[in-house]
């Protein structure tokens, strides 16, 4: 049975991309702080029959990567699939939020996302196979006024990981990029987004983190370079190309105000 190495399950997209993953018979390696939350999810999903690795690691340290790379080799299991899912984002002006958060938003969202990848990518080039998944966002495809450095983290992460799929789409690997919109998960709370004028907020297509999981699951299967789940996100992301780009600010700027 083949590994799949899911980072940030504990909740959210992570947590329903491991019970897909599960309910097709692949082993999981679950990967995120919480340990409390990837105990109980171990307990609901191992009468599934398969094995489910679980490991506490804070992937915004810089040496996280590597122990995570190493932890996993010293039990001699290969990763069939990597998806690069543990990231945040926070609300407010970029001089008014903490340096170091944002920071270390950085190091999780990008950082961390390209060590991991660079770690498990040998394996799969000697197998010529393997598939990886980096969740982006919509927010890849534009710059996002009072949440600059989470646009920026997702416009990297989309730009790599079409780069990288070009690059080893001759050696047997695809590379995916999921760009969910607006979920129903715990990223908002921690993004503090809850003072965002309610009645704008109403307006957002929110998709459900099952229903992203699983469109998700299907492009990565398919080898599809980019995911965009559901329609009014993907034609957001063609409208952004579109439109001159003073007002996409000017919109996004509104938005993201908290007033
Ligand atoms: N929700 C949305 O609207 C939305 C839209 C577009 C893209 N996304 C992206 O989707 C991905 C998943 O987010 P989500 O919406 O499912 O949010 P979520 O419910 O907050 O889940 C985030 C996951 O990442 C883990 N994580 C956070 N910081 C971590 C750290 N330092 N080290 C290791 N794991 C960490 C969390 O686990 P612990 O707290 O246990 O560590 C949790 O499992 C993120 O990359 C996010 O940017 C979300």
């Amino acid at each position: 049975m083949k590994f799949v190495l899911i980072t940030g399950a504990s909740t959210g997209i992570g947590y329903e991309l491991a019970k897909i993953f599960a309910k097709e018979k692949y082993n999981l390696i679950l990967v995120a702080r919480n340990i409390e939350k990837l105990i109980e999810i171990r307990e609901e999903l191992q009468n599934l029959g398969v094995n489910i690795v679980i490991i506490k690691k804070d992937l915004s340290r810089p040496e996280s990567p590597q122990e995570l790379f190493n932890e996993i080799a010293e039990k001699n299991i290969e990763v069939d699939i990597l998806i690069n899912n543990a990231g945040f984002g926070l609300l407010g002006p970029f001089n008014e939020l903490d340096i170091n958060a944002q920071l270390e938003m950085i190091q999780l969202n990008i950082t961390s996302l390209v060590q991991i990848t660079y770690l498990f990518l040998p394996k799969m080039i000697e197998k010529r196979s393997g598939k990886i998944m980096n969740v982006a966002s919509t927010a890849a495809f534009q710059p996002g006024p009072y949440m600059a450095i989470y646009y920026a983290t997702k416009s990297f992460v989309l730009s790599f990981s079409e780069a990288i799929y070009a690059e080893l789409k001759s050696k047997g690997i695809t590379v995916t990029a999921l760009c969910p919109g607006p979920t129903k998960t715990e990223f908002q709370k921690r993004a503090g987004m809850e003072n965002i004028n309610l009645e704008r907020a109403k307006l957002l297509p929110y998709m459900s983190a099952e229903k992203v999981a699983q469109i998700g699951y299907e492009g990565l299967m398919k080898g599809k370079r980019v995911v965009i789940p559901g329609f009014l996100n993907k034609l957001g992301t063609k409208l952004v190309r579109l439109v001159p780009q003073t007002f996409v600010l000017n919109v996004i700027k509104k938005f993201n105000s908290r007033n």
